[in-house]
């Protein structure tokens, strides 16, 4: 027998039988439940989409109470020890790992899309010299849609390939100039002789070398990082892309959404948050009384909490590792102590215990990016940069989604009832 829900309208004394499936009842059978044949028939309400599906997806797996994250069912624990960026990226847009052949296709067409139009050099220029650099980031791939308007035919198997390939291939020149703008250096091109991290770190850091040859526990480091940013299912920036996305714009445009939702405080912008808040609290002796406060309602833990997590986030985890080995080649972080103290408390203290909050994955990852030598206002492009494989892949399923249309919540309405419009000089 399927499974169903029964519920009974109390006012009218009416019973529905609603079909469950996959553990959800659909939002709209809800609407066949009215008093009267001309009512609009009931929704639900969900602020923030606490509890609401918006899609069904292959990509990502989380299960938020036991900790687990999969992409396309492979543990992150095993990507971050055993697979590199790239090859984690085609896995969450193509479902499957590569093969050994399809791998050295795919690092070769990445490497070919690497250059930016040198109008988009020219247009990161016009920038102020203190512009912070995610600004101009998410400004300078909503303007690429002008560049390629060949992205707006999103219908089109072959243009969506070449699109996500310039998208993932394209940000970390985008990222390194929006740097090296910020801090007045001149633009670094990118070197295909070296791996994605390599040529990310060699576009920001090269000086008058002739050629770059960045640290290789630290390029490890970056891909680890950026394994563990690829993607994280329906949060708040992917959930930009899709619904921005979902009016059949073309993808720069959506991803600018995505990346400026990715900028905000509470999401991608917690890590650069977390390094202000370390550097607030100045020393370890400081930290019982800066939990107070928090508990007080003044401000909050950066790095802890999460929507999804009631546990240790895994990725959290991981980056601690990452942490040793990062401090061993750098020499570690003065703020690691104040973090690690914060934890201590925190992980004993009734409030954040009660409240399940743990720390997440910008907890520690800005301290490993100081120690690299990135400045606290690039972190959050750091975040953008592996995130675009997962932008692109959610944005690319709910396209190809019979399901879905252009995203469109309904709202309860609490504003006056219809009235007159009254002459300025009649209002009193
Ligand atoms: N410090 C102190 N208290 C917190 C924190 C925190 N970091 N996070 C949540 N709380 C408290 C809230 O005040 C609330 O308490 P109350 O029930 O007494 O009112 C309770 O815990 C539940 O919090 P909500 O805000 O309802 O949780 P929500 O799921 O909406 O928020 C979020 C999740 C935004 C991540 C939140 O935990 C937060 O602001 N954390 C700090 C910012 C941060 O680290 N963001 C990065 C998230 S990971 C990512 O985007 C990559």
């Amino acid at each position: 027998m399927p499974d169903t829900l029964t519920i009974t309208d109390n006012r009218t004394g009416k019973q529905y039988e609603l079909p469950i499936q996959d553990g959800a009842i659909r939002a709209m059978d809800l609407r066949q439940i009215k008093v009267k044949p001309d009512d609009f028939g009931l929704m639900t309400y969900d602020p923030a989409f606490m509890n609401t599906a918006a899609c069904r997806s292959r990509i990502t797996y989380i299960d938020g109470d036991k900790g687990i994250l999969l992409y396309r069912g492979y543990p992150i624990e095993q990507l971050a020890e055993r697979s590199d960026y790239l090859e984690t990226a085609y896995l969450i847009l193509y479902g499957e790992l590569p093969t050994e052949a399809q791998y050295q296709d795919w690092v070769r067409e990445i490497k070919l899309h690497t250059m930016l139009h040198e109008n988009i050099k020219k247009l990161m220029e016009g920038f102020q010299y203190d512009a912070h650099p995610m600004g101009i980031f998410l400004s300078t791939v909503g303007a690429m849609s002008t560049f390629y308007p060949d992205g707006k035919d999103i219908l089109n198997d072959e243009s969506r390939r070449h699109q996500r390939v310039r998208l993932i291939a394209k940000v970390p020149s985008v990222a390194a100039y929006a740097y090296r703008h910020h801090i007045g250096r001149p633009y670094v091109y990118p070197d295909n002789d070296l791996s994605f991290t390599g040529n990310f770190l060699n576009m920001l850091f090269k000086m008058t070398e002739l050629k770059y040859r960045s640290n290789p526990v630290l390029e490890r480091a970056l891909d680890v990082l950026f394994i563990l940013h690829v993607d994280h299912e329906q949060n708040c920036s992917t959930s930009a892309m899709r619904g921005v996305g979902s009016s059949h714009v073309d993808p720069y445009s959506a991803m600018a959404a995505a990346a400026a939702a990715l900028y905000g405080p509470l999401h991608g912008g917690a890590n650069e948050a977390v390094l202000r808040m370390l550097e607030e609290v100045r020393t370890v002796q400081q930290v019982p009384a800066f939990i107070k406060r928090v508990k007080g309602g003044e401000g909050r833990l950066m790095g802890f909490g999460h929507r999804v997590y009631k546990s240790y986030d895994p990725r959290a985890k991981i980056i601690k590792q990452v942490a040793d080995q990062v401090f061993e080649v750098t020499g570690r972080n003065h703020l690691l102590d104040i973090a690690l103290e914060l934890e201590r408390i925190a992980l004993q203290d009734e409030y954040f215990v009660q409240r399940k909050l743990y720390p997440n994955v910008d907890f520690y990852s800005g301290l490993i990016y100081q120690a690299m030598g990135f400045p606290k206002d690039m972190f959050p492009v750091l975040f953008a940069i592996p995130r675009t494989a997962g932008w692109v892949a959610q944005w690319e399923e709910m396209l190809l989604d019979p399901d879905q249309k252009i995203a469109r919540p309904r709202q309860i309405y609490t504003g006056a009832t219809r009235r007159d419009f009254v002459p300025r000089d009649k209002r009193g």
